[in-house]
């Protein structure tokens, strides 16, 4: 096949090339299509528009394949622990016994957070949103680690913000419920590995003694794992364009946070619940909710099914439907919206719209479940899908900072009035 592909405009050629990945995938390189002929292309929504070339995550989305650097997502759900993904993704290696320990006792070093941080923290009313406290206190970094906005650090510089983000993000996140609920913070216990030492954060109080649960620990590194990066999609996009500007990679990674919070994205996992919810309410017809969700009048669209990317199914929300069912037993807990959920899937995979479609459940739709199972408040879920996918956001980011990428920003074509004589105020 031709490396090259050609454009014609307003009879004119011009030759483009072709570029190709790893995997063979195809891009046309059109970085010269408007200096050569003055036009640029359109792509709402980017369906068809590759943003830069990437070594970190490979998503096959026809044949519902994820890999993180070259690493089925089977294979490291099942074998690996969250935080070696999370090297394994922003350093491109597995690490070996000697980098992993000491990235795990670094990470463990520094999961306190600047106790001003709590002052912070009691300025959010109760009814803050976690999402909204968590973006926040990743960006309130910048306050207390100033150096790391200078865009020009030494790489052992970023390499210490990366590690006190992702040390930190477990506290955050467990203060963001905490204040929710009233009640005081817990402090880290560097003693616990990662996830037990989120739980112990979020669920001890100072009346009863905590002990983490090995069941939910385990659960829970598993879904991080799940999360951890998913190439460019709304929030990473956000990550990668936010730090093209150079700005710090907390302000970056808070930029995304606040991608992943809508329904459409991260937030679909509570929007998930909330559905199954309300259909157990209303008397668990899922008929009349498939029905709502294939009319086009109606607003309703039945979360947890569709993908930008994935056509034919979600691997991760394979492993996340078994994981669950695993859970819940091992959990002695009986959930009745996840039978609700399976009859839904059931019903969506034999509907010709939904076959027509191509739209399957994606990771959300089991997930809500799962947290749920482990004690996971409905609004923390978000919170549990940022802190998963945490490292590839820094991956990503980092990548494009040592890529050298340019600014980001997209062209338009405008549409708007032509140029007008300025009536003023008296006259209108
Ligand atoms: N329920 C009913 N119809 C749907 C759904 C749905 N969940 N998703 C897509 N469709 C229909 C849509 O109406 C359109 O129909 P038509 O061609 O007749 O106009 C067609 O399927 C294509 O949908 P689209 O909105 O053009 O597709 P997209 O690629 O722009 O959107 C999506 C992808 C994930 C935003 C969308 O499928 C959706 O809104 N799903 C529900 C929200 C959700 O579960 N989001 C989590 C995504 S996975 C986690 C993550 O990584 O973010």
């Amino acid at each position: 096949m031709s490396n090259t592909a050609e454009i014609k405009v307003d009879g004119k050629s011009f030759e483009l090339p072709v570029v190709e990945g790893t995997e063979n995938e195809k891009a046309i390189d059109i970085s010269s299509l408007r200096g050569s002929s003055g036009v640029i292309t359109i792509d709402p929504g980017f369906k068809n528009t590759g943003s830069t070339t990437s070594a970190i995550t490979f998503l096959d989305g026809e044949k519902g394949i994820l890999r993180y650097r070259g690493y089925s997502i089977e294979d490291l759900a099942e074998k690996s622990t969250f935080l070696e993904v999370a090297y394994l993704l922003i350093y491109g290696e597995l690490p070996d016994t000697e980098t992993y320990n000491k990235f795990v006792s670094d990470i463990t070093n520094h999961t306190l957070v600047h106790e001003d941080v709590k002052k912070i923290l009691e300025g959010f009313p109760s009814t803050a949103h976690p999402m909204g406290v968590l973006s926040s206190l990743v960006c309130a970094q910048t306050a207390f680690y100033p150096a790391s906005l200078d865009p020009n650090r030494a790489a052992t510089e970023v390499d210490m913000s990366i590690i006190r983000l992702i040390a930190k993000m477990p506290t955050f996140a467990a203060w963001s419920y905490k204040n929710q609920i009233g009640h005081p913070v817990n402090y880290p216990d560097n003693k616990l590995d990662y996830c037990g030492n989120f739980l112990k954060m979020m669920f001890a109080n100072p009346a009863e003694a905590y002990e983490v649960d090995p069941v939910v620990a385990n659960a829970l590194d598993k879904l991080l794992i799940l999360h951890a990066d998913h190439e460019q999609n709304c929030s990473t996009s956000t990550v990668r364009i936010v730090g093209s500007s150079h700005a710090s990679l907390y302000a970056s990674i808070s930029g995304g946070i606040n991608a992943l919070w809508g329904p459409l994205h991260g937030g679909a996992n509570q929007a998930v619940i909330e559905m199954l919810e309300n259909i157990r309410k209303d008397g668990g017809d899922t008929k009349k909710w498939m029905a709502k969700a294939k009319d086009k009048n109606d607003p309703f669209r039945l979360m947890g099914f569709g993908h930008r990317v994935y056509k034919n199914f979600d691997p991760r929300a394979k492993i996340i439907k078994k994981a669950a069912d695993d859970v819940l037993e091992k959990l002695g807990v009986q959930d009745p919206v996840l039978d609700i959920a399976k009859g839904l899937e059931e019903e969506a995979l034999n509907d010709q719209y939904f076959v027509d479609r191509k739209l399957y459940p994606n990771v959300d739709f089991y997930s809500g479940i799962i947290y749920r199972a482990l004690g996971i408040p409905t609004d923390m879920f978000t919170v549990m899908f940022a802190m998963g996918r945490l490292p590839g956001w820094i991956a990503q980011w980092k990548e494009m900072r040592e890529n050298k990428e340019p600014i980001g920003r997209p062209r338009q074509v405008y549409t708007g009035a032509n140029l007008r004589p300025y009536v003023s105020l008296s006259e209108r």
